[in-house]
């Protein structure tokens, strides 16, 4: 009898390793995630994230800066972190709400969490003219009328993640602090901590709120459902290399008793745009098709390019 719980435990075990996810080389690297989550399958025409972002854009007016409830104040309560062996993940309460920026409706935060490289690779997941950064924090809202993801996941629009990118430079950036002090109690999968709350809008790149990407896509790990209103910061927030380096070498994605192996390089592969289009906020600078930068009107850009035109010259290299 004690013999068959414990069969039964080994089996159970192998088979749910077998079918976890990770991002390593092989057979349980992104792109062989669709063995295990059919939905993880790139299809034709499927909605997945994440993509590359390059020039030429849709601008659309309609894209202010989001309205961001709470994120000024300080919670009441404990946030919790926790390394789940794919990311470090805090859950951060119920106090904040997201909507406005051409969101069908209000989401609820429910938690933030980060992707990363290593000391020699970069690990973004959207890329800009296919640059990675090296980090990207995606905070997850649920449209606030349901009452858990798993009703979420059935709206297409269930989810809204702000992605924002995160740069190495000199200076300590100490409003991640309170983060980066409490990666080192969660080392290893299955770990968790408290941590005391802040700010939330003092990880964000405060100066530039109204500079964004929107698109439809995907989770970007199992069960890569498409169920995502993207907003996808156009300026990335700071942090030092020592930081960084902090995300980068000092996290497991092997429970404590096991033999260590870096937590690195946590990022899903770019998938094609197929026919979706990719908007620009209204100030979104980078890479709208008619970005009108306040130094130059669009007016002026236009009469600029239809200029060879005018004048009469027709030859199609122009
Ligand atoms: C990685 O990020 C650094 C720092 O932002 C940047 O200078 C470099 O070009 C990036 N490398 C790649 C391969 O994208
Ligand atoms: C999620 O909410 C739905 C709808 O109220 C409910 O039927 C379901 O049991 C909930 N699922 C979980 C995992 O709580
Ligand atoms: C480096 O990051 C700090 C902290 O976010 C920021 O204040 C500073 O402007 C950045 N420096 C450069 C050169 O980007
Ligand atoms: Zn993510």
């Amino acid at each position: 009898m004690r013999f068959s719980v414990v069969a039964f435990l080994v089996i159970y075990l192998t088979a749910s390793t077998a079918s976890d996810y990770c991002y390593d080389e092989g057979q349980c690297d992104p792109y062989a995630w669709g063995d295990s989550y059919p939905t993880c399958h790139p299809l034709l025409e499927a909605h997945h994230s994440p993509i590359n972002l390059e020039d030429g854009v849709t601008r659309d007016e309609a894209l202010e800066a989001l309205e961001l409830k709470g994120f000024d104040s300080v919670q009441k309560g404990q946030w919790r972190l926790h390394n789940d062996g794919h990311s470090v993940i805090l859950e951060v309460g119920r106090g904040m709400m997201v909507s406005g920026g051409g969101l069908p409706g209000t989401y609820i935060t429910l938690q933030l969490h980060f992707h990363w490289g290593s000391l020699a690779t970069n690990g973004s997941e959207h890329t800009i003219h296919t640059q990675r950064f090296p980090m990207e924090m995606h905070i997850v809202n649920m449209k606030s009328n349901y009452p858990n993801l798993t009703s979420a996941m059935e709206d297409p629009s269930g989810l809204a993640v702000l992605a924002v990118f995160m740069d190495v430079n000199y200076t300590e950036n100490t409003n991640f602090t309170p983060i980066i002090k409490a990666l080192s109690a969660v080392p290893h999968r299955g770990q968790s901590t408290n941590v005391k709350p802040f700010a939330l809008a003092n990880l964000l790149p405060l100066d530039h709120m109204g500079l964004y990407y929107r698109y439809h896509g995907s989770l970007t790990t199992p069960p890569c459902s498409q169920v995502v209103e993207w907003t996808v910061y156009e300026v990335p927030v700071q942090i030092s290399r020592s930081q960084y380096e902090q995300f980068a070498t000092e996290l497991f994605s092997t429970e404590e008793e096991e033999e260590d192996v870096l937590l690195q390089n946590n990022f899903r592969h770019v998938h094609p745009t197929f026919s979706r289009v990719v908007y620009a906020s209204r100030e979104a600078q980078l890479l709208a098709a008619t970005a009108c930068p306040a130094a130059a009107p669009c007016s002026g850009l236009l009469l600029l390019s239809l200029l060879p035109l005018l004048l009469g010259n027709l030859d199609p290299r122009s």
